[in-house]
Formats: C-alpha cells, structure tokens, sequence
C-alpha cells in the first residue's frame, strides 16, 4: 500500500501532538470556543470503556494510535497495551514520548509564525507497559494474538479499504472483549475510493458488518476539535461505539 503522506508530514506531526497533549488553553485561547470538544483523546477511552468487563491483566490494541494518547489512557485500565500507527513520524513521536515522557514542537499560529510547546505525558499515566510500533491496520502482522479491548479511534474512514480491518476484528477482539471504536462518517476520495464507501450511513453499513460476531453495547456522540491555526479549527462529532464480541 502507499504511504498516506499527509500523516508523515511536520504540519500533521505538530497538529498532533497539540491535539493529543496540549492544554485547554493551547488548544483552544478563546473562552467562547467549544471547549466540551477538548480531550478527544482521552474520552474515546473513558467515555466509552467498560471497566467492569475488563479481565485483570487486560491486553489492549489501539490501531491508528497517532501520537498515542489514548494508548497512555488504556494502560490505566490495561497491563499491556500495543499502539500500532500507519506514519511512522507519529510511531517514532509516539516512543519519543514513552521514553522521556515529553517531546517539544511548535504549534502554528498564522503564517509562518509559530508558537514552541512541549508535549507532556500526564505524570499518572503509566509508560512502561505500552509498546508502539508502525503497521498498516489492513494488513496487520499474524501473531498480534487476540485483545481484550480493541481501540479504533477515527481511522475507518482513512483507510482505503475499511472492510479489510473490519474483517479481522472477530479475531482480534477475544470473546468477551470489547470494540471502542469512533468515527466522524468523513468519507474523502483521497483517502478511500468511493467503491468502498458505506451506501447507507456509516451507523448501519457497521452494524450490518460487525453484527454476526458483535453486540452493539453503547453508543454516544463524541465532539473534539483540532487547531489548525490561532483562529482556525476543525470542529467535528464523531459517531462513537462500544462492541462486545460474543
Ligand atoms: C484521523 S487520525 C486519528 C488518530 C487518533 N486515533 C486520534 O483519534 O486522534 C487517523 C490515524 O490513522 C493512521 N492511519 C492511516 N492509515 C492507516 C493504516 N493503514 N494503518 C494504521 N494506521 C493508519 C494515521 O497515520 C493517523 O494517525
């Protein structure tokens, strides 16, 4: 497969990690912006787990992690938590940020004007047992094993053939485990040709798919916005959902 050369870009990199890491006040310098949009990362996880299920010594999977965040949240519900990314400038971000547990970057303001920042991982999430790696979610490595929870948050729908990875999951989520997974319902022909693109609404076309194997067990409706500049944002509700495998 080819490269998605947006995510290897600096521009997305630093994107990123102000989404991932940085402060309300970072993120977001107006008081009148939507401020309930923050922390996405961080509420795909804990709106949506159910902890109760969860095994002790739990296995977690966050495919498209990016600059993993939420693989950091899961390790607070997890033992082991593998985060496998697509860009492997988010990956390398990624183990930069489990090693010293702060990256600097800069984050645009207008123009060529920047604003340098540095990316904390909170202090109380533990590093030490999540493991990044690069992969391609369509086409993941054969021994991965089975998880207890399996994280897809806003990675359908770049993907350019999403029935590929939606076919593998029965046998990526063990019986009893659960899918969190999120999506905004963006559909773009750049990233996936319209061929396979849901004909109905996303909601369905996953239903229709994950329904043999899967119990849709939550849903909710999940804001987050990313700052592209100062005074510019991309605000967005993703479709957000909890699956239990049967
Ligand atoms: C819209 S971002 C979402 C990132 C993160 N989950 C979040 O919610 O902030 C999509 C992510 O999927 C990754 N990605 C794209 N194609 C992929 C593939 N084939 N396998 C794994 N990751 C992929 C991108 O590199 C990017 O990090």
């Amino acid at each position: 497969m080819e490269a998605t050369p947006i995510y290897e870009t600096r521009r997305l990199l630093d994107e990123y990690l102000l989404f991932h890491y940085g402060t309300a006040d970072e993120i977001m310098p107006w008081s009148f912006g939507p401020r309930e949009a923050l922390d996405f990362p961080v509420r795909t996880v804990r709106n949506l787990i159910d902890s109760e299920i969860l095994p002790q010594q739990a296995r977690a999977l966050d495919l498209g992690c990016a600059v993993g965040r939420s693989s950091f949240e899961l390790a607070t519900f997890c033992e082991s938590v593998i985060g496998i990314d697509y860009s492997h400038s988010f990956i390398h971000a990624a183990n930069e940020l489990k090693a010293s547990g702060f990256m600097p970057y800069k984050a645009a303001q207008e123009g060529s004007l920047t604003q340098d920042l540095i990316a904390h991982v909170p202090a109380d999430l533990p590093r030490g047992n999540v493991h990044f790696e690069q992969g391609d979610a369509m086409n993941l490595r054969t021994d991965l094993g089975s998880f207890d929870l399996v994280h897809a948050a806003n990675l359908l729908c770049r993907l350019s053939e999403p029935q590929k990875l939606i076919a593998r999951l029965p046998e990526l989520v063990a019986p009893g485990g659960q899918l969190l997974l999120t999506t905004p319902c963006t559909w773009l022909a750049d990233f996936t040709p319209p061929e396979h693109w849901p004909q109905g609404t996303t909601r369905d076309w996953l239903k229709q798919h994950l329904s043999t194997h899967f119990t849709l067990a939550a849903e909710q409706d999940l804001p987050f916005v990313i700052r592209e500049h100062a005074r510019k944002f991309q605000w967005t509700v993703a479709w957000a959902s909890r699956w239990v495998r049967r």
